[in-house]
């Protein structure tokens, strides 16, 4: 492995936080754009890290304690210090974009001991799809745990943000409004699927406008492979859903436009599988495999035909979860004894699903296998449990692969909490021979880089960057390609450079390097749009 370590942050101790207010505002006194004015943007950007802490310790408390209780007193009479402070000359706003919080436009960059904290907001803010809230001078200690009552009594799987505003207004609370989060814009082009990325509102690619840029064109063109392999897996999983018959005629072919893609830009599809936060997961989950798997034996050497077929396979593994019913599915909390018992019937259940699909009149082996095997791991320790001896085919074993990293990268497969690409490799190499074949895990490794293509990372600079796709060369494995996103304080830059980690100057040192592989779920960081 590369001497990389991966980021652990502590959990931050909210109640600790030196509170800094002042009596009054000083904005007044000092001029814009001087350095005095330099201090007191920084100063503002501390207040408001102080504000988002103690909003956190309101809306937490407030979810123990009835409004009027004494324990809600220090946060909201902090608060209303820091709002009186923050405020004096305008009402001053907290927002929420691309999974940053700003207050106003400056960015609020939390250090380690804040991200839990910041954490905390930004999926309390979510929820309600808040993009902004806006405390002005008129808020009182009222106000403050009335809206508090409000945003953690009312709930926002069944109710709309409209709704909270509706109350907000309706019990009179003052000083405190909240803006929705920004209509996210389509990308252009990207087929005829709903996805939408949560990236930047500007719709200019990288590359430029593209279509006469030939890696732009590549780069759309995957994308546009993507959306029809997911509309294809989308409309069958449907009607087998509705016990419906439906081809895979479709469904093939979009495969092998995909493979086709493969071989020219491996790493161009192969970003795809970033995208793990979309409504339509599930076929997204499908889709990724489906990609990985390809690319995974690609590299064992499989024949194009064969790697369709695998592919097929592949996007249908958990055709059995349509035998299990949406409400489980889309259970929010923890399953039963019940729903385990269904769910861990997925693989034998999507044999029998497949088996009954029209177009596959002799259900080809390798797709019973990808279903029947891919949660079975290599040493059985996994599921469904055989009383017969059995070898698991390398369709499975390659899935078993595929399968496990998108799961535990993605947030929505059991309901667990994602988890950074590197830390999953090192999970998995930690299983390898056991859960997983060992020579099929190290091919795989390549596959998404030992720095695994999606993930974030500090470079030398201080800047962040993402991981766009595996060295070429071998001997710097961890040296891989990045896309610049950030400028060295922080702020996000639209069209950063793309560098080759493995690129040296005229001395012969290496111009970039990483200092740091950056936890992208802890900082609820979304790279997917640096792909799409
Ligand atoms: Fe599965
Ligand atoms: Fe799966």
């Amino acid at each position: 492995m590369s001497d990389i370590k991966i980021n652990e942050t502590p959990v931050a101790d909210e109640q600790a936080q030196p509170i800094l207010t002042h009596e009054k505002s000083i904005s007044q006194k000092i001029a814009r754009g001087s350095e005095a004015g330099d201090i007191l943007d920084q100063q503002m950007v501390m207040l408001g890290i102080q504000l988002v802490t103690q909003l956190n310790v309101l809306i937490k408390t407030s979810r123990i304690y009835e409004r009027t209780n004494a324990a809600l007193d220090k946060p909201v009479e902090t608060m209303l210090t820091l709002i009186k402070t923050m405020a004096q000359d305008q009402p001053v706003t907290l927002r929420l974009q691309n999974d940053f919080l700003f207050l106003g436009d400056s960015h609020l960059k939390v250090n380690a001991q804040q991200m839990a904290v910041a954490t905390s907001i930004i999926d309390a803010l979510n929820a309600w799809k808040i993009g902004g809230i806006t405390f002005s001078l008129t808020a009182e200690s009222k106000d403050l745990r009335e809206f508090a009552a409000l945003f953690v009594g009312l709930d926002p799987e069944n109710k709309a943000l409209e709704d909270l505003q509706k109350e907000i207004t309706a019990r009179g609370i003052a000083g405190i409004e909240l803006e929705e989060q920004r209509q996210l814009q389509l990308r252009k082009n990207f087929g005829t699927t709903r996805n939408t990325s949560p990236g930047t509102t500007d719709n200019k690619s990288p590359e430029g406008t593209g279509s006469t840029d030939p890696k732009a064109q590549r780069k759309m063109n995957a994308k546009n492979g993507y959306a029809r392999v997911a509309g294809s897996v989308g409309a069958l999983t449907q009607s087998s859903r509705e016990g419906g018959t439906a081809s895979f005629k479709q469904a093939k072919r979009a495969i092998q436009n995909i493979i086709d893609l493969m071989v020219d830009d491996e790493a161009a599809v192969l970003g795809l599988t970033t995208l793990r936060c979309h409504d339509q997961y599930t076929h997204n989950h499908s889709v990724n495999v489906s990609l990985l798997s390809i690319a995974l034996a690609n590299r064992v050497g499989y024949p194009k035909v064969e790697l369709a077929d695998l592919g097929l396979a592949a996007l249908f593994h958990d055709m059995g979860k349509s035998t299990i019913p949406m409400e489980v599915l889309n259970k929010p909390g923890e399953f039963t004894d019940d729903d385990w018992v269904a769910m861990r019937n997925h693989p034998t259940e999507g044999v029998l699903s497949l088996s009954k699909m029209r177009g596959i009149t002799n259900l080809p082996g390798r797709m019973a296998a990808a279903s029947f095997e891919h949660h079975m791991n290599l040493d059985f320790s996994g599921y469904p449990k055989l009383t017969v001896p059995w070898t698991i085919s390398l369709t499975g074993r390659i899935l078993t692969i595929a399968d496990c990293y998108d799961a535990m990268t993605s947030s929505r497969v059991y309901r667990r909490e994602p988890m950074s690409p590197s830390k999953v490799l090192n999970m998995m190499l930690s299983k390898s021979g056991k859960s997983f074949d060992a020579v099929l895990l190290k091919l795989f490794v390549n596959c998404v880089g030992i720095v695994p293509i999606g993930s974030l990372v500090m470079l030398e600079t201080n800047e962040l960057a993402v991981v766009l796709k595996p060295a070429t060369d071998k001997a710097n494995a961890e040296r891989p390609f990045v896309r610049v996103i950030t400028d060295p304080q922080g702020n996000s830059v639209e069209h950063g450079r793309e560098i080759d980690l493995t690129e040296k100057d005229e001395v012969g040192d290496f111009r970039d390097s990483i200092i740091r592989l950056i936890d992208n779920t802890e900082y609820k960081f979304d790279t997917s749009r640096y792909f799409v």
